[in-house]
């Protein structure tokens, strides 16, 4: 995850950040409620507030939908009591008590068709807001959760999982926004469920208890679902960012996979997380299971409690028979809201806890921010002073110590040193992707610190060992840092960089896309790429973070001249093995033990610092090694892995400082 923000962040700091075109992007009007101790719907109120208009016209125009659903029942029973049963009195010759004269059954048929097409049109209104206003909050928090990615720093991508982050971006927003859009539905019910208990009592008080009386039972049993449920649901949740995980990890590191073919053993690890997460499904299916036929039941003893004591009553002659199909109305028409209770409550729980991960987003204080009256760089000389800094990750122990090292304005100075001794630790200080733990690092005299981001990233260029490119074409690549660059400027870079060679023989061209992460390139290709882009921000101090590893020798050659023209009037810092890259520089410094123990010419340390040397031949060694076809397994792995493997079991064998026996120098003083 580090990675990729570093890379999408490097190619960032090589220029202002793109934005996207003026007036596309409409950020959200209001943020959450920074104060953590209130309830997370009032957090989320803010945000909801933010489309008052919408909200308020569809809670309106929902009200007067259900309030006329009340209608129904009670125009049904008047049709039956004044219309049809005199009428039919009549036709028998039967002289019912207290009935007046049969009114006409089309006036209520009218009143009815009125009702139902003002109901229509008003439903209309009510649903088309409320679910506009649910996919605004949607919008809004992925807004507000990208927002905040964009100024979390470096230290709290180490920490999550991108997996994880992706699904309270994804399923977090959407059980949010879920019950955001459907619980003033149900509070509107549950008004209609008050003014129909009103209706019917006004007409037989003990025949509307005996219609409600089932209904606390399908809120208690809802409620023991929900307390079942929301530990599952949790589990479920977060068992499914599990395999989101992995699923996201084998797809962006399938080359890893398949160069270890590790696919078995993958698919062994996806399986037992889907596992995991089919056994927490199935606990939820159960639960469902058990409680569901109760909850839809229920309601229906309801209906035949109405029937045989309402039933009784109308054959006592003290209600009327309309008086029936009335209440039994009420009673399918107030099932719903009761049933729908249980559910929000569900989706509540569920809701609370997918906005409590969402807030741990919202709430992460960035480590990294501008202080308050930090200033704009403006056109540095670049000038780069680490003034004896010690830095250590988290509570880890100290990667740089003491270190000190200061670059001239234009002066190219290589870096060099073992692997894991904090080379590019030193470089991701001078952007500020990490702040010192002491000392300062400055810049033109100023301390990083004191300078905004944006200015400072915008001075900067780096340029890493993989480079990443997006699943875009070459043309927009190149202008990544600068999206408004003209073709001229484009076509310029691209020539000074190298890119113009390979890109002239594609059909396509500068259009050509280059698939995801560019893999669709060579190694040197996107190197290429990735300096053009570079050198089209045309920062002021530039770093190369092993900008050439991934490359070889031939390649290395052939981009020399880009790197060198790259280079050209930057203070430039060149972290390398290899003694070709090293001789693009005129200074040398060796970073040992956090610090530097030697400084000069690349000639002055090969004469009098016998560990310069010796860790020159290591990496040449390496590399030859890594290159020579060998009947050995580990030739399999790239370059880096197979060091690492050896520097990992020399350690466990104990040998010298992780070192293991040193041979000769292979070719090491070849092109001093
Ligand atoms: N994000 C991180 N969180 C915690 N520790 C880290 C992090 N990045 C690097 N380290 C540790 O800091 C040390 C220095 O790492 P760094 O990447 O700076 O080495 P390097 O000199 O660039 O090595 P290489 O030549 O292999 O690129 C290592 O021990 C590494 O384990
Ligand atoms: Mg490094």
């Amino acid at each position: 995850m580090t990675a990729l923000v570093e890379q999408v962040t490097a190619v960032q700091a090589a220029g202002l950040a793109p934005r996207p075109p003026p007036g596309r992007y409409a950020p959200p009007r209001r943020g959450i409620d920074p104060d953590a101790s209130k309830k997370w719907w009032q957090r989320m109120l803010p945000v909801v507030l933010s489309h008052k208009r919408i909200v308020f016209t569809g809670l309106a125009c929902s009200l007067a939908t259900l309030l006329l659903q009340l209608a129904i029942p009670r125009l049904t029973r008047l049709a039956i009591d004044n219309a049809l049963a005199p009428a039919l009195a009549q036709r028998s010759g039967i002289d019912l008590p207290g009935a007046s004269e049969a009114q006409p059954l089309t006036r209520y048929i009218w009143i009815l068709a009125a009702v139902a097409v003002i109901r229509f049109g008003i439903g209309f209104v009510y649903r088309y807001n409320l679910q506009r206003t649910s996919f605004n909050i949607e919008y809004d928090l992925r807004n507000l959760i990208y927002e905040k990615f964009s100024v979390l720093s470096f230290g709290y991508f180490d920490r999550m999982q991108s997996g994880q982050l992706i699904s309270r971006a994804n399923s977090d927003i959407r059980s949010v926004q879920m019950f955001l859009s459907f619980a003033p539905t149900v509070v509107i019910s549950m008004i209609t469920f008050v003014c129909a208990f009103g209706l019917m009592a006004s007409v037989h008080l003990p025949l509307a208890i005996v219609a409600v009386i089932c209904l606390p039972g399908v809120y208690i049993t809802g409620t023991r679902m929900r307390q079942k449920m929301f530990p599952v649901s949790w589990i479920v949740s977060s068992r499914q960012a599990d395999v989101a995980t992995i699923v996201e990890e084998n797809i962006t590191g399938t080359r890893v996979v398949k160069s270890f073919a590790a696919e078995e053993s993958q698919i062994n690890l996806l399986s037992k997380a889907a596992e995991r997460l089919r056994w927490a499904g199935k606990l939820q299916v159960d639960i469902r299971a058990r409680y569901s036929p109760f909850l839809q039941n229920l309601p229906r003893i309801g209906l035949a409690l109405v029937l045989l004591y309402g039933g009784k009553l109308v054959i006592d002659g003290e209600v009327t028979l309309g008086t029936i199909i009335e209440f039994n109305a009420y009673v399918v028409l107030l099932q719903m809201p009761f049933m729908m209770l249980g559910f929000l409550m569900m989706m509540g729980q569920r809701a609370a806890a997918s906005a409590s991960r969402i807030f741990e987003i919202i709430d992460e204080a960035p480590e990294i921010v501008d202080r308050p009256g930090a200033t704009d760089l403006l056109h540095p000389d670049g000038d780069v002073l680490f003034d004896d800094v010690t830095f250590r990750y988290g509570t880890g122990p100290a990667v740089l110590d003491h270190f000190t090292l200061h670059m001239n304005p234009g002066e190219t100075v290589a870096l060099v040193g073992r692997t894991g001794t904090g080379k590019s630790t030193a470089a991701r200080l001078i952007p500020r992707f990490y702040d010192v733990t002491e000392g300062s690092v400055r810049i033109d005299g100023i301390d990083v610190r004191d300078l905004t981001l944006e200015s400072l990233r915008a001075h900067i260029g780096l340029v890493l060992d993989e480079p990443f490119l997006f699943s875009e074409t070459i043309r927009a690549n190149i202008a990544y840092g600068k999206p408004d660059a003209t073709d001229e400027e484009i076509l310029d870079v691209a020539r000074a960089a190298g890119v113009s060679e390979f890109v002239d023989k594609l059909p396509d061209g500068y259009d050509t896309a280059v698939g995801e992460r560019g893999y669709t390139l060579s190694g040197g290709q996107r190197q290429r790429i990735a300096i053009a882009r570079t050198l089209l921000v045309n920062p002021r101090i530039l770093i190369l973070d092993d900008a050439t590893s991934a490359i070889d020798v031939q390649v290395e050659h052939e981009i020399h001249g880009a790197l060198t023209t790259l280079m050209q009037g930057r203070t430039t810092l060149i972290i390398a093995h290899r003694l070709s890259t090293i001789s693009l520089a005129q200074r040398v410094c060796l970073l040992e033990n956090g610090l530097i123990t030697a400084d000069g010419s690349h000639a002055e340390l090969m004469a009098t610092v016998p560990a310069y040397s010796e860790v020159l031949a290591r990496a040449e060694e390496e590399w030859q090694e890594a290159h020579a076809p060998k009947p050995d397994p580990q030739a399999e792995l790239p370059p880096r892995a197979r060091a690492m493997r050896r520097m990992a079991s020399a350690k466990a064998e104990g040998g010298p400082g992780g070192m293991p026996g040193m041979p000769g120098l292979p070719g090491a003083g070849g092109g001093a």
